[in-house]
């Protein structure tokens, strides 16, 4: 992947290279080219991905000639490490019930060296301030000739110019389409779908959580009534507080503005407004004027070049294209010079679409040029 280049006030800077052959990779007697992943976190993402994989595994191998097998995972709280590697149903079938891997817990460092694997797949929870751990083990990855896969929008909003620069010394990839919109296609709309077109900014619900939040509040249902519904359906942040105080958001709109407008802001640099100010009644007089709330994200270039954003609740007018985005739907308009305005939703983005992102991005990343 190359860098995200040089700031540039005239637009972004040319796009990522994220896609290419994996060339440690060899195809086995069988003849299908052997895919060995190594994962860093084992929560409902890489639980559903494995899942997805297994589901996949024929057509993975009579499409796209691939078998992909596990050959590490790891949590803080336990480990798999099997070099030969092991099917993503057995890894399933090994975990089974327990919340981490059954063997005990290993640096993410040494398990990366043991798993020989030819992709990171790097699914562990976003860290606040620089996510410092997430960016370390991608960096690790690349150093060993890892591509890597993530769903972690931590080092993408925080670090993209560094984790971009490591790519390009190692000459490595990285993909992250779940990191913004789960699996809806944002950076591959963007960098495959609509070549030469520069994103100048956009405007998006980028929050299930305090959509579901606002919706229910609006029908009479409590917040933490709420809350409890989206964090048992697994979607919240493991942290609510990333999704109600516009963290999330903030994160999703740093990251890619980062990537696409080369933008070098972190999400301390988006101004945010959190769900817990906005009262009551001004989800019911949006309901009454027959009308939605939303926080809503927007993201412009100012003339001086300089890439600003904020988060705010806004009451949307029913004719609004972001109107229709749902209690669990995500949406964004993207503001783009020569396809003018793209509207992309997702109408119910849970963990299957998050995992389906992952899927896609490896099968980007396995895809010869
Ligand atoms: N859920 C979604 O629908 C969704 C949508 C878009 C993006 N994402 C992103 O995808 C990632 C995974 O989400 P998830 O829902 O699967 O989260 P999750 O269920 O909370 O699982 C996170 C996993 O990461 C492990 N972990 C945390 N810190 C770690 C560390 N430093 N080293 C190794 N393992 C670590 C956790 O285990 P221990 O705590 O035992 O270490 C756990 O196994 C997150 O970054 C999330 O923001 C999720």
């Amino acid at each position: 992947m190359s860098t995200a280049g040089q700031p540039s006030a005239a637009g972004p800077a040319p796009r990522p290279r994220t896609t290419g052959p994996l060339p440690r990779a060899a195809a086995g007697d069988s003849g299908l080219r052997t895919i060995r992943l190594c994962l860093l976190g084992f929560g409902s993402v890489a639980r559903a991905f494995c899942a997805l994989l297994a589901q996949q595994e024929r057509v993975l191998a009579e499409r796209h000639g691939l078998r992909v097998l596990v050959t590490a995972a790891g949590t803080r709280q336990g480990s798999l490490l099997e070099p030969q590697g092991m099917t993503p149903a057995a890894v399933l079938a090994a975990v089974g019930e327990r919340p981490a891997p059954p063997l005990a817990a290993r640096p993410a460092g040494e398990l990366l060296s043991a798993s020989r694997a030819d992709v990171l797949v790097e699914l562990t929870v976003m860290e606040e301030d620089f996510a410092p751990v997430a960016t370390g083990h991608i960096e690790t990855a690349f150093g060993m000739g890892m591509d890597v896969v993530t769903a972690n929008k931590g080092p993408i909003a925080w670090n993209w110019r560094r984790v971009s620069a490591a790519a390009t010394v190692a000459g490595r990839r990285i993909r992250f389409e779940s990191t913004v919109m789960d699996g809806l296609p944002v950076f591959s709309l963007l960098e495959l779908t609509l070549p030469d077109c520069r994103l100048l900014g956009f405007e998006a619900v980028f929050n299930a959580t305090t959509n579901y939040i606002i919706d229910a509040m609006g029908i009479g249902r409590s917040f933490d009534e709420a809350l409890a519904h989206v964090q048992a359906e697994g979607y919240a942040e493991a942290d609510p507080v990333h999704d109600i105080d516009g963290w999330d958001a903030a994160c999703k709109a740093a990251a890619l503005a980062n990537v696409a407008m080369d933008a070098g802001i972190t999400p301390a640099d988006i101004s945010r407004q959190s769900l817990r100010d906005v009262p009551l009644q001004r989800i019911a007089r949006a309901r009454s004027n027959g009308n939605r709330l939303r926080l809503v994200t927007t993201v412009w270039r100012e003339e001086s070049g300089r890439v600003r954003g904020r988060v705010r609740a806004k009451e949307l007018d029913i004719d609004h294209p972001l109107a229709p985005v749902g209690s669990e739907s995500l949406g964004a308009i993207l503001h783009t010079d020569l396809m003018g305005d793209v509207f992309v939703c997702e109408i119910a983005g849970l963990v299957p679409q998050t995992a389906y992102g992952v899927y896609a991005d490896l099968l980007h990343l396995c895809r010869a040029r």
